[in-house]
Order: C-alpha cells, then structure tokens, then sequence
C-alpha cells in the first residue's frame, strides 16, 4: 500500500470517481452512489486549484481508497479546509486504511500551512484521527445541518481551536443542502 497526492490535472479523475460510486452504492444504496460519484465529479471540475487537494491510498496500482479536502471560507481569514467525502474500497474497510489516509493527508496540509481542518460524519470514527465535535457557536456550518453532532473540527497549529462566532463559506461544489 502506498499514500500519494492526487494529481487532479491529470485525466485519471474517472477511477476515483467510480470507487466513489462503488463504496456507497455497497455503503447506502445506488442513489446514494450515485450521488456521492456526482459531488466528486462536480468537486473536481468546479473547484479553484488552490482550493482543493485530494489524496489516495493505492494497492497493487489500484485506488483503494481516496479523500479530498476543499477550501472552507471563514470570516477571520484563517486558513481552513473541509474534508469530505472519504471511501475506502469495500473490500478494503476495516483495515486501517482510512485513518492513514487522513493522516497522511492532514500531514501534508500542515505543511502548508493550514490552521483548521473540519469535517462533517460520525465522531466515533473522525475522532480517531484528531477531530472533536464543535458547537456552531465557535464556527457555523456553511448550510443547515441536519446533525449537528456530525459537526467536528481540529487545529493542525497547537491544537486549541480559540474563536467565536465565526461563520464560514464552503466551495461551490458542497453547497447544497443535501450535502448537510
Ligand atoms: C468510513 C470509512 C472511510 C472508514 O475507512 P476504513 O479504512 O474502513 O476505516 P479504518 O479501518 O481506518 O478504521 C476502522 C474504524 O472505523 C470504524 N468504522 C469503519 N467503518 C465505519 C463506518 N462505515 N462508519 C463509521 N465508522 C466506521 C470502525 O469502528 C473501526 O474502529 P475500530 O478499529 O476501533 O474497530 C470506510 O469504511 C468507508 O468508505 N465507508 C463507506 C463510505 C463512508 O461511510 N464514508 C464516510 C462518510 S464521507
């Protein structure tokens, strides 16, 4: 297994698409595979390229796993990215492969250097690679969210997040209500 950056000038947008496809058509149904494959075909055709960076775990040269982060606008101008959507190829899962994934990723946007990352699921899994749930109170959610306790965020700087009612602004791709 080896964990590289996508390169999204390239034409080899298609096979992550499909695994997108792929894993939440297994995941929650073929509408839902669907629609996750649309997100991350508009995700990469929409998005500035300073606004988007995409990562993939690769077995025995195929994708068996990819994340992207995208730009997340707040009103302080701290630099802050989202990362959403994630998959690990079905057969795949359970093997650690998504947590490296992350973290190869949030190692590299360190680099950068970004301050904030958030993202938007279930805590029990985000948790395990460093991100806690955070009131909209501290940072509200570009649109409604419909779980609110999926909300989660982490500093890649000193690991206080130490601000108050900010508001934010995702990329043109995300902002649709029925991405929240
Ligand atoms: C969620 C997902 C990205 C996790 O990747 P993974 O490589 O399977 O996960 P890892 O092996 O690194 O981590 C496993 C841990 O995550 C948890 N986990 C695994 N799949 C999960 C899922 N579908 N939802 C929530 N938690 C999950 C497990 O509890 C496990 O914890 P444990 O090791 O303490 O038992 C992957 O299972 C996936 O693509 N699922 C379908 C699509 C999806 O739900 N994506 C996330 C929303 S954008």
């Amino acid at each position: 297994m080896h964990y590289t950056t996508v390169n999204l000038a390239a034409n080899g947008s298609q096979e992550i698409i499909n695994l997108y496809t792929k894993v939440f058509s297994a995941s929650e149904g073929p509408d839902a595979g669907v629609a996750i494959g649309r997100l991350v075909a508009d995700l990469i055709d929409t998005t500035g390229d300073t606004d988007i960076l995409g990562f993939i775990a690769v077995l025995e040269e195929k994708i068996v796993g990819c994340i992207f982060f995208t730009r997340l606008t707040l009103t302080s101008e701290r630099t802050a990215f989202i990362l959403s959507p994630v998959a690990v190829a079905t057969d795949q899962q359970g093997k650690g492969i998504g947590q490296e994934l992350i973290r190869f990723g949030l190692e590299h946007l360190k680099a950068l250097p970004v301050e904030l990352v958030f993202t938007y699921g279930d805590p029990a899994f985000y948790s395990k690679v460093g991100f806690q749930q955070i009131s909209e109170d501290v940072v509200k959610a570009p649109l409604t969210l419909t779980q609110p306790e999926g909300w989660l965020a982490q500093s890649l700087r000193n690991g206080m997040i130490d601000m108050h009612g900010e508001s934010s602004q995702c990329v043109e791709a995300l902002n649709k209500q029925e991405y929240w």
